[in-house]
């Protein structure tokens, strides 16, 4: 597997007490394990915790008001699942306003899964790849859950979610040495900050204080043009630039974020 600096952060594990019985994804038991946020050891930077409402991850200074989880039931991402379409945003980036059949996406960059969850709800086969052990964790609770609420959106949704723990280039590069390729590679990295006052939201500013920015875009937009049958689709914020390499074909811009996109093939030609 590709080392990668992210998977070295300073990070304890805490079991709330009262809460149930501890559903610890693979990553989690070589964690040096408190049982409050004050007993970590010094260079402690992140806490992973486990409570009433399933695993979180907090800066260790503020665990639980900076915390962030994996919630596919979130009423957020409902509204967004709710409000998603094939012809506007990602739906339209992944190219589902042409598609006549089922896109199978590779999320190479899956973070806390939102992104995968609306391109699931729009009809997608979504594989997500997460690297670091503890976001992959976050995202194993988060699917576990989901799978049983009782929301019949997000039932549908995840049952369309497969997560891999890993680097993507790996994934990439295995892709291209067996000859094989994917529909569409969906990329969503963490860009360098361009601008120190750039507010960022609660949950990524979380993700980017464990992991800081992924220093590999040039090599991972690479690996995904060869890999894609159809399109690679970037994720950026309107700040940032194109990843250094070929031009997008075509650019969607939206206030939140730019979507950058790399037609490889057309979305109904035959699959080779
Ligand atoms: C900005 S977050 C993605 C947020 C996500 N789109 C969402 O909707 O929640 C980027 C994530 O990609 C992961 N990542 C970056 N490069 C990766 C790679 N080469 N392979 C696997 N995961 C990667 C990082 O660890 C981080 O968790």
């Amino acid at each position: 597997m590709t080392d990668s600096p992210s998977i070295l952060p300073h990070l304890c594990l805490c079991i709330l007490d009262g809460a149930s019985e501890p559903f610890l994804p693979e990553a989690l038991p070589a964690l040096p394990r408190v049982s409050e946020p004050s007993n970590c050891p010094p260079q402690t930077s992140h806490i992973l915790w486990w409570g009433e409402e399933g695993l979180a991850l907090g800066p260790v200074h503020q665990p639980y008001t900076q915390a962030t989880r994996v919630d596919f039931a979130d009423p957020g991402l409902l509204h967004r699942l709710r409000t998603s379409g094939k012809r506007q945003g990602i739906g339209k980036a992944a190219g589902l306003d042409k598609a006549k059949h089922v896109l199978q996406v590779l999320d190479a960059t899956a973070g806390l899964g939102r992104d995968s969850c609306v391109l699931a709800h729009l009809g997608c086969e979504v594989t997500m790849m997460e690297r670091s052990p503890w976001i992959h964790a976050l995202l194993e609770d988060g699917l576990r859950r989901a799978r049983e609420s009782n929301e019949p959106l997000v039932q549908r949704a995840v049952s369309r979610m497969r997560l891999v723990r890993g680097d993507a280039r790996d994934q990439l590069r295995s892709f291209a040495a067996r000859g094989e390729s994917v529909d569409v590679v969906y990329l969503d990295p963490m860009f360098p900050p361009r601008r120190k006052s750039a507010a960022v939201k609660k949950d990524i500013g979380v993700l980017q204080g464990l992991l800081g920015p992924d220093e590999d875009l040039e090599e991972l937009l690479q690996l995904a043009l060869a890999a894609a049958r159809r399109r690679v689709v970037v994720k950026r914020p309107p700040d940032q630039r194109e990843i250094p390499g070929p031009s997008p074909t075509f650019v969607l811009s939206g206030k939140a974020a730019h979507f950058s996109i790399y037609v490889n093939g057309g979305m109904n030609d035959a699959a080779d």
